[in-house]
């Protein structure tokens, strides 16, 4: 193919795609439209009818619109609603159905009217489902319609619940939930699968493509390669957004996570002009190396030329000198010094030679993230003498099983009666919370009390995983931080407190290195805003003195890895400190065997950990570097 056909602008896009750095910039543009739609009809005396999503994708939009109508008056009495679906059975006033979370987020927040917003009715008898979705249709009909239909978009590809095989003519109906999209939904249930409905009741493939304009909201890595696949792939069932090809009005708006699997994000030489810079120039041949399946130094002028680098290349001249560079990059990424080799005067190193001893704090969002995501990281700072301390900055609490609490607080109680230890109080304690768990129900959240001893449970795992690291028990610090603690999967917006408390942390180690979760595809969005917290808190203190001196590393690891051109740091690991870091993870009884959380990989987190690790040192090996056993990979925050 010649190089003209591959420049085409975004050619390979079927759907118009935008693209945002953020999703809460997204998010408002997606606001504002739905909002000027609703003034226009106003204007025109019209109803505005709207087809709204639940999930975690459409938050951030009508968060947006609720502030316009408390700030700017945004009125939504002409609004007709529908929602896409609902879980069947379920009862709309349980914390999981869609209902609730439609009051929660937006109805109970603005001046719809209460007759104004319809759901899939959750609580019907089976034999009446099939004249509530005629009616649900026809009900948008006679409204001429939906003027605007949100859309978020699942793992697999579902719009609604129209899951793979879905046809492109589907009608309103109940619908067998996929697996993937049941164990994506398991975190809102109590981390139970078993919990999950089986079904639900969804507006059909027809009706969304029958609305004037539709807008599909996608966020993060997890949605990655259904975006990819529906904007550039063919149409097909077994992918239904690729449906959203043949409809004239429609619109993909997606943050750079979720883009990333797009060919303009992968390889955008191949879409459009670009400039050379030494961040794409690395990328290009990593990949270029990685198609060809050759080592980077045994690339050709030839196969920059046939693959569509010619500009590169001419811009270098031959094809070694390209390859030379990006080598010698990858090779000074590598070290076994990750807080710095002593003596050594070599400003290609990732991190400085002085202080010889540094001050280093590991901010984990987790209990656990520390140990899975940069253990073997961890493990080299301590052995290599520097300060290390360990910031957990949540309790964890809502990810351990109820049965694990009953034990722990069971043992308190034989440990007391052992020692003749007073035991009326923890023995109440127990039976309240025994006598709860036992009655608990889906929609429940657990008490204080039962947060209180999950949060201790974890506690105790990361204390033991510090001591098997070789840290004192001082140098774990437990932050706490109060947006986590609500109880349940959703939680708070990060506030005033969780960045206080991490600049009061930082200022008091006053650290020469900052290793903070980066890893932003975890599912419960948790690491993200412990990430937020950190970069508030680093800005904040930015000025000091101290500051200048400490360099800011991000990890990845439980849920992703970052791609091989990003990487600024890779430690290598031999086979036994793979095994050590492993037994590490073990300490994390709470998080093994049956996890609460587990996401749609069903590996424990150790395994997910060892592969990726693996995979990093297999594509160095592969570039044409040395061969390892595993490598932790990082990329540095210049703030
Ligand atoms: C929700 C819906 C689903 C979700 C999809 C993505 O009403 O119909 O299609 O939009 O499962 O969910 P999130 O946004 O939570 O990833």
């Amino acid at each position: 193919m010649s190089n003209a056909l591959f420049k085409e602008p975004i050619a390979y896009e079927k759907i118009p795609t935008r693209i945002f750095n953020d999703p809460r910039e997204a998010s408002k543009s997606v606001a504002h439209e739905i909002a000027d739609l609703i003034k226009l009809k106003q204007q025109e005396g019209e109803k505005c009818v709207l087809g709204l999503a639940t999930g975690s994708s459409p938050k951030t939009v009508y968060a947006e619109l609720v502030r316009m109508h408390r700030e700017e008056g945004l009125s939504f009495k002409n609004v007709v609603s529908f929602n896409l679906d609902e879980y069947y059975p379920m009862e709309p006033d349980a914390i999981q159905s869609y209902w609730r979370f439609m009051k929660e987020q937006l109805f109970d927040l603005v001046d719809i009217p209460k007759e104004n917003y319809f759901l899939p009715l959750g609580d019907i008898p089976q034999n009446q489902i099939e004249d509530f979705c005629r009616s649900y249709e026809a009900k948008i009909d006679d409204l001429g319609g939906l003027d605007f239909q949100l859309l978020g978009i699942g793992g697999n590809g579902h719009i609604g619940f129209n899951e793979p095989g879905s046809l492109i003519n589907s009608k309103t109906r109940l619908m067998m939930l996929d697996h993937s999209t049941r164990a994506a939904a398991v975190m809102d249930f109590g981390g139970e699968l078993i919990k999950v409905p089986k079904k639900a009741i969804t507006m059909g493939v027809s009706k969304i493509l029958h609305a004037k304009r539709v807008v599909l909201l996608a966020w993060g890595e997890r949605k990655a390669n259904m975006i990819a696949d529906a904007v550039e792939g063919s149409v097909s069932e077994h992918n239904p957004s690729s449906y959203l090809q043949s409809h004239g009005n429609v619109l993909f708006v997606v943050d750079t996570a979720a883009a990333s699997d797009l060919k303009r994000m992968k390889s955008p030489w191949l879409v459009e002009d670009v400039i050379w810079d030494s961040k794409l120039t690395k990328k290009a041949v990593c990949s270029l190396a990685l198609d060809l399946k050759k080592p980077i130094l045994k690339l050709t002028n030839k196969d920059y030329n046939d693959n569509g680098l010619s500009d590169l290349l001419a811009g270098y001249g031959q094809a070694y000198e390209i390859n030379i560079e990006v080598f010698n990059q990858l090779q000074h990424s590598i070290t076994g010094w990750p807080g710095g080799k002593p003596n050594a005067d070599d400003t290609n190193r990732p991190e400085r030679a002085l202080p010889e001893r540094k001050r280093v704090i590991i901010f984990s969002p987790h209990p656990d993230d520390d140990i899975i995501s940069m253990g073997g990281t961890f493990q080299r700072l301590v052995d290599q003498g520097h300060e290390v301390h360990v910031a957990y900055q949540t309790s964890g609490n809502i990810a351990v099983s109820d049965d694990e609490a009953i034990r722990f607080i069971d043992f308190v109680v034989d440990f007391n009666r052992q020692f003749g230890i007073n035991n009326d109080e923890t023995a109440t304690i127990f039976e309240n919370a025994k006598s709860f768990l036992q009655n608990k129900k889906d929609s429940e959240l657990d008490t204080a009390e039962v947060r209180h001893v999950k949060g201790l449970i974890r506690k105790g795992e990361a204390k033991n995983t510090c001591r098997f690291v070789g840290i004192p028990v001082e140098n774990a610090h437990f932050l706490n931080m109060p947006f986590y603690e609500t109880g349940q999967v959703q939680k708070a917006p990060l506030g005033k407190m969780d960045i206080e408390i991490t600049k009061d942390l930082i200022e008091k180690i006053k650290p020469h290195q900052i290793y903070a979760a980066g890893d932003l595809a975890d599912p419960h969005g948790t690491h993200k805003v412990c990430l937020d917290a950190i970069m508030e808190a680093v800005t904040h203190l930015k000025h000091k003195n101290f500051m200048k001196d400490c360099w800011v590393w991000l990890y990845r690891g439980a849920w992703a890895e970052w791609e091989i051109h990003e990487i600024e740091m890779a430690v290598p690991m031999s086979p036994d400190q793979v095994i050590q870091k492993r037994l590490g993870i073990f300490k994390h009884q709470s998080q093994k065997d049956g996890v609460v959380f587990q996401g749609s990989d069903a590996r424990e987190f150790w395994q997910r950990a060892e592969e990726r690790n693996g995979v990093t040192a297999e594509l160095y090996n592969k570039l044409g570097l040395a061969e390892y056993e595993a490598m932790e990979a990082f990329v540095r925050w210049k703030y």
